[in-house]
C-alpha cells in the first residue's frame, strides 16, 4: 500500500515537468522571459519537489504511514497551483498575483512542515 502510495507523486511530478518545460520553450520562442520565476518554481516544487517526496516515501515506507502523507500529498497540490499562478500573475504586472503567491508559498511551507514531521515520525526507529 505505501509503495503504491509514492506513485501518486511521481504521476504529479511528470505532469508538472511537462508544463514546466513547455513554459520554458515557450518563454525561449517567444523571447519573453518575463514570467521565469514561475517558470523555474514550477519546475523546481513540482518536478524535482514531487519527485524527491515520491522517492523519499519509496526509500523510507514507514514515513509514508498515516492519514498524515496523503494531506500532505494534497496539500503540497494546491499550495503549487495557488502558488505559480500567482507568481506569473505578480511577474506579469498583476495586483492579484501577490496575494496569491503569498497564500500559495505559505501552503508549500506548511507542506514541507507536514513532510518533515511524517519523515521524522518514519525514521525514527
Ligand atoms: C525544455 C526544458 C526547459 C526550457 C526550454 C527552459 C527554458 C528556460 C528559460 C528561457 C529561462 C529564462 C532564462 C533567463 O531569462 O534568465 C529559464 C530559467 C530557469 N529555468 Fe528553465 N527551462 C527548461 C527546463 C528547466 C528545468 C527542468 C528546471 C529545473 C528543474 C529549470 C529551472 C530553471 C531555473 C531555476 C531558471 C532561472 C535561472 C536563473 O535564475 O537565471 N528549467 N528556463
Ligand atoms: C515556499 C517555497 C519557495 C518560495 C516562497 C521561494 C521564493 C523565491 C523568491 C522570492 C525568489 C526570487 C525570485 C525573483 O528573482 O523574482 C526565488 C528564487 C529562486 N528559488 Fe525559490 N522559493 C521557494 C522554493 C524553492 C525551492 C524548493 C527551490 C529549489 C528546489 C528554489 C530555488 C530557487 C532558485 C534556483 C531561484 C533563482 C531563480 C529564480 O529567480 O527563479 N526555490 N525563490
Amino acid at each position: 500500500m505505501n509503495e503504491s502510495f509514492a506513485n501518486r507523486y511521481f504521476r504529479a511530478a511528470v505532469l508538472y515537468a511537462l508544463i514546466g518545460m513547455s513554459w520554458g520553450i515557450y518563454m525561449a520562442i517567444s523571447e519573453d522571459h518575463g514570467t521565469y520565476p514561475a517558470h523555474a518554481h514550477l519546475l523546481l516544487l513540482g518536478w524535482a519537489s514531487m519527485a524527491l517526496y515520491g522517492a523519499i516515501y519509496r526509500l523510507c515506507p514507514k514515513a509514508a504511514d498515516g492519514t498524515l502523507p496523503r494531506i500532505h500529498f494534497w496539500l503540497a497540490q494546491a499550495a503549487l497551483v495557488v502558488m505559480i499562478p500567482g507568481v506569473a500573475l505578480a511577474h506579469s504586472g498583476h495586483a492579484m498575483g501577490e496575494p496569491l503567491a503569498a497564500v500559495g508559498s505559505l501552503a508549500t511551507i506548511l507542506a514541507m512542515a507536514l513532510f518533515a514531521l511524517t519523515v521524522w515520525r518514519g525514521t525514527a526507529a
